[in-house]
């Protein structure tokens, strides 16, 4: 099962305890083998009036109906066009992005007490866009099966965790999740995949074309470490492979209307296939301060590859 459910109950309980340590910790460590967590009723419930406003604003206002992003550290709100939208509606939604954003950091720097807040918060998002049919290429495409890796935002082993909120009021959102990430990994590498090597010949090469073209300070992704040259490749082959997309081993989800579930998407393998509005909020998390760091994936690699990646 590599879901762990946690009810409102057991959470209040652990929390009203001081003795919840213990819990917290093994819920840390499930969360760190590749599981994910799955809050039937959210912990982390967004005012009714902020509720109504996202759905009725995505409902009647086209403008909306783009995926939404909060920056937290510059108090930025993207995907909303400025110049057609009614400046009242884009500062509500920025307000409510940001109280969305500080509100799931004020949960999990108590769910995730161990990490003792070793973490940057990156973006939140807001989407409201049906899942299914989107018409998207395949590199984007998220209802094909893939780890998750930033194209142009290198983490450098730095570990990614997305909380989820389904604020559908009827709809589930429907997910498939994978195989553990070693044995992903182990699926396409060496073979269709090279091994992550210490001074990665992609990367390498990449960096000499951005260097004689003189665009070695402006295309950040070529900043890439070898892990994060791996967990680019990994993401693009993954959802390239037509013959793995349709043979692997996956298991179905369907998260509840008013549900929330976080997971380390950089390592367990996933896809939406269905479901609409949801809301997101993304933790950069510091791989030493995991309560088992050697599940990591940039100590998995390291392992494998018998040497530093970042
Ligand atoms: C993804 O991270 O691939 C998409 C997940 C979602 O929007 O439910
Ligand atoms: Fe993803």
């Amino acid at each position: 099962m590599s879901v762990q459910s946690i009810s409102s109950e057991e959470l209040q309980n652990v929390f009203a305890v001081g003795a919840g340590n213990e819990q917290i910790r093994n819920w840390c460590a499930t969360l760190e083998a590749g599981q994910v967590i799955y809050f039937p009723r959210t912990p982390v419930p967004i005012p009714p009036a902020d509720l109504e406003t996202l759905l009725a604003g995505s409902q009647t206002d086209s403008r909306l109906h783009k995926n939404i992003a909060y920056k937290p550290n510059r108090d930025e709100l993207t995907g909303v066009d400025e110049k057609t939208s009614p400046p009242e509606a884009v500062r509500e939604l920025h307000a409510i992005m940001r109280r969305y954003s500080a509100s799931v950091e004020e949960f999990l720097s108590r769910f995730l007490a161990p990490y003792q807040k070793r973490w940057t918060l990156d973006y939140a998002s807001y989407r409201p866009i049906e899942e299914q049919g989107r018409d998207l290429s395949t590199r984007r495409r998220n209802d094909l099966l893939h780890t998750d890796a930033f194209p142009t935002r290198p983490t450098k082993g730095w570990r990614i965790l997305r909380f989820f909120h389904n604020i559908h009021p009827t709809r589930t959102r429907d997910w498939v999740t994978g195989e553990p990430f070693a044995k992903v990994v182990g699926h396409f590498a060496p073979g269709k995949l090279d091994l992550p090597q210490p001074d990665g010949a992609l990367a390498h090469v990449g960096k000499g074309i951005a260097q004689s073209v003189g665009l070695g300070k402006l295309v950040p992704q070529w900043k890439r470490t070898p892990y994060d040259e791996f967990m680019m490749q990994l993401h693009n082959t993954m959802k390239e492979d037509s013959a793995f997309q349709e043979s692997c081993v996956r298991e179905e989800f369907q998260f509840a209307p008013g549900s929330s579930w976080m997971v380390y998407t950089e390592t367990v393998p996933h896809a939406v296939l269905a479901g609409q509005y949801a809301l997101e909020q993304t933790f950069l998390v510091d791989p030493a301060a995991m309560v088992t760091p050697e599940s990591a994936p940039v100590a998995v690699l390291e392992k494998m590859a018998g040497a530093r990646l970042v």
